[in-house]
């Protein structure tokens, strides 16, 4: 029998694409129960997902019939995943806050298999912090994403609110089960991963600071895979317009003074640090000019080095095997002999190196060119997006993680 996918297509224009989401599905060799809202039915119909799936489309939870038939009540036990596309920001609250008003939020409370959400909505709900919230208490629930994309919204709009496309979808849907059913579970499912991303900002004045051209999309990109697979991730996070995955944890840091303190508490207990932040390794000696610094003549900045905040993390953990430290090289021209001193020096296990002045590599691209520095040598991958850099590099925390046993609990 093939396995089981519950899939809850809530009211939102993309909900046509759902139905393009339950063939990819099929075509992966699983059996679809698509769920639909009363809302929903009044952008698609039932049929269309009763053709495709060729099962009865579940559309109400006292609708006559609906619970005589054994299928229906056994779904919460029978499904692998429940995938909502699209999750609208009604079905975001009524998921984080426990309401079981409908069938859909009925059967996510009544089962125990992994969800995987798919918002879509207005840019401005999107941003809005009660939809924030409601997915970041999701999201600390285990929740896997797949986050909107942006673009025109049948709103008139233009930004982050479309649904994300039915292939990426099916494909984190996939990858859940699989995971799930054991084949091939990551090593890093229900380890703590702590990742920083961004820049940080050294403040000269209340009004100046010193600054760098991180994105914070590296990070970011290694934050949300880390997600998904199954790791528990404490994103610590600079100053960056760009938007943070859904993760475990968010600290928004703005200082590299900052950014050492968060990192130290939530590294106790990681089995992972990727740090991918561009730390400042100067600030103001002495702190920031209490009031705003007068234009005259020439000015001098007297700078003081911060903390090398991954030098810390490799000497705080001595001669135990975790946390696995990972540390990121930008440079101009050839990285790799500096990275390989640098891996040296700060004792971490690998380094993520990157020539920053390689078109499509470094800051505000969503591509990079890294070459991986560890302990068995020097790999050069090819230039590829941020995501897939992303996939690279924790493939091989992975294999590090393998050689660095978990303590025995006293
Ligand atoms: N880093 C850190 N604390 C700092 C500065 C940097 O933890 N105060 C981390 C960064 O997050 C990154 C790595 O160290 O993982 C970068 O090392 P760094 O020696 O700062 O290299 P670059 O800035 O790339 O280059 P340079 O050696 O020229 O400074």
């Amino acid at each position: 029998m093939a396995p089981l996918i519950g899939l809850g297509v809530s009211g939102g224009i993309g909900a046509y694409k759902s139905v393009e989401l339950a063939r990819l599905l099929q075509k992966r060799g699983y059996d679809v129960q698509a769920i639909m809202t009363r809302h929903a039915r009044r952008f698609v119909g039932p049929l269309t997902f009763e053709a495709i799936t060729r099962r009865p489309v579940i559309t109400g939870q006292f609708a006559p019939g609906m619970n005589a038939t054994i299928e229906h009540i056994a779904l919460a036990t029978d499904m692998q995943a429940l995938v909502v596309a699209p999750a609208t920001a009604n079905v975001i609250a009524k998921f984080a806050h426990g309401l079981g008003d409908d069938f859909l939020s009925a059967l996510y409370l009544a089962t125990r298999a992994p969800l995987v959400l798919a918002p879509a909505m207005n840019t401005v709900m999107w941003e809005h912090p009660a939809v924030r919230e409601n997915l970041a208490t999701l999201a600390a629930r285990g929740t896997t994403f797949v986050e909107p994309g942006e673009g025109y919204l049948a709103c008139g709009w233009v930004g982050k609110g479309r649904l994300a496309e039915p292939a990426e979808i099916a494909e984190v849907v996939d990858r859940v089960v699989r995971e799930r059913s054991g084949g091939t579970t990551s090593s890093l499912a229900g380890l703590s991963v702590v990742v920083t991303a961004g820049p940080t900002r050294e403040d000269l004045d209340p009004v100046r600071y010193l600054g760098n051209r991180s994105s914070g999309r590296m990070g970011f990109a290694v934050a949300r895979d880390a997600m998904r697979r199954g790791a528990h991730v404490h994103l610590i996070a600079g100053p960056t317009p760009v938007e943070p995955p859904m993760v475990t944890t968010l600290t928004r840091v703005r200082s590299a003074a900052e950014m050492h303190e968060a990192v130290m508490r939530a590294s106790e207990r990681a089995d992972v640090v990727v740090m991918a932040a561009a730390v400042a390794d100067y600030t103001p000696a002495g702190g920031p000019h209490g009031t705003k610094i007068e234009k005259g003549g020439a000015v001098t900045l007297q700078l003081e080095r911060t903390v090398d905040i991954l030098a810390a993390l490799g000497a705080a953990r001595g001669s135990a095997a975790r946390p696995v430290l990972v540390g990121f090289a930008a440079e101009t021209g050839d990285p790799v002999a500096r990275a390989t001193r640098k891996r040296e020096t700060k004792r971490v296990d690998l380094i993520v190196a990157n020539d920053v002045s390689v078109e499509g590599s470094g800051f505000d691209v969503d591509t990079n060119q890294i070459t991986l520095v560890d302990a068995a040598g020097v790999e050069a991958l090819p230039l590829q997006s941020k995501d897939a850099a992303a996939a690279a590099i924790l493939d091989r925390v992975e294999r590090l993680l393998a050689s660095a046993p978990a303590p025995v609990p006293a």
